[in-house]
């Protein structure tokens, strides 16, 4: 298991659904991303979703509760075993793996149709992993599938960089990307980014924040002073009270399908690029 799960086992499995006010279990955050989900399923006759990184399962739950089609296999992929334990549910399978490293072949018939989801997973890769992760997963995916994902990032440069002095205190390689750098690494690794639209933000609460990456009272300090510090900060990144604090993920989510070079044959996507 790599150093990051293993670091946030704390919070991993049943205590899960409960982090961050309950973020990752609330279907309205998931809403907008099940709604893709769900019209690209059927406009590209999808026989096997993938959630990447789909933790304790909750999205491929939602998926099911909100409905997609029975013929339709739901493939739970994650690194950590205390997530996928927690993800009891018979109508989905799991695949103890990890985004960088799997094969097409772990995750379903080969020759089959598949449509990658993925929330909240990208930034685990770290500025240096997050052009080759993107890389593996194009090599995995075949002309006319999708991968929709919901990735934190930032419209704006110093929000971004906020953001990744925040999660170089709390000494986790976790890295955000503004919206057009990603744009511009999915467009480099073979990607065609047709859609990109907002998603609801995540807060981040001291307490939260302490618990999740065992924070001393200094750390926690130098995390308020460090916000406080930067002349740009705007109350949707970072809130301060009396005695506590919340910062903001923002989230975006992207449509994504392999850009097609040789193989006239494969269906070609038609949605518009905004
Ligand atoms: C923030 S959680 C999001 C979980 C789920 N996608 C959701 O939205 O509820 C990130 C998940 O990614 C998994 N993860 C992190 N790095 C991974 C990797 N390299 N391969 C597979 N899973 C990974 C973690 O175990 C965790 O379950």
């Amino acid at each position: 298991m790599n150093e990051q799960i293993k670091r946030e086992e704390s919070v991993h499995g049943k205590h899960w659904s409960k982090l961050h006010g309950g973020y990752f279990s609330e279907p309205m955050v998931a809403y907008p991303l099940i709604r893709k989900v769900q019209m690209i399923a059927g406009k590209s006759e999808a026989d096997t979703i993938i959630d990447l990184g789909g933790g304790t399962g909750s999205l491929l739950s939602l998926l099911l509760a909100e409905g997609i089609d029975r013929n339709i296999s739901l493939v739970n992929l994650d690194a950590s075993d205390t997530q996928l334990e927690a993800a009891t549910r018979s109508e989905t399978s799991c695949v103890r793996g990890s985004v960088d490293s799997f094969s097409r072949h772990d995750v379903g018939a080969e020759d089959g149709n598949f449509l990658f989801m993925m929330r909240s997973v990208l930034h685990y890769f770290g500025e240096d992993g997050l052009r080759p992760m993107l890389r593996h997963l194009r090599t995995q995916t075949q002309p006319g599938e999708y991968f929709v994902h919901q990735t934190a990032s930032f419209r704006h440069q110093h929000d971004a960089d906020c953001m990744n002095e925040l999660y170089q205190i709390m000494r986790t390689p976790k890295w955000y990307p503004t919206v057009d750098f990603l744009c511009e690494c999915l467009k480099d690794e073979g990607w065609q980014v047709l859609e990109v639209l907002p998603g609801l933000p995540l807060p981040l609460t001291k307490e939260e924040l302490r618990r999740r990456y065992d924070l001393s009272p200094a750390e926690l300090l130098r995390i308020s002073d460090q916000f406080l510090s930067h002349p740009l900060v705007s109350e949707d990144l970072f809130k301060k009270t009396d005695d506590d604090f919340c910062a903001f993920l923002h989230y975006w989510i992207y449509i994504c399908t392999p850009v097609i070079t040789d193989k006239p044959n494969k269906k070609k996507p038609e949605m518009t690029v905004k």
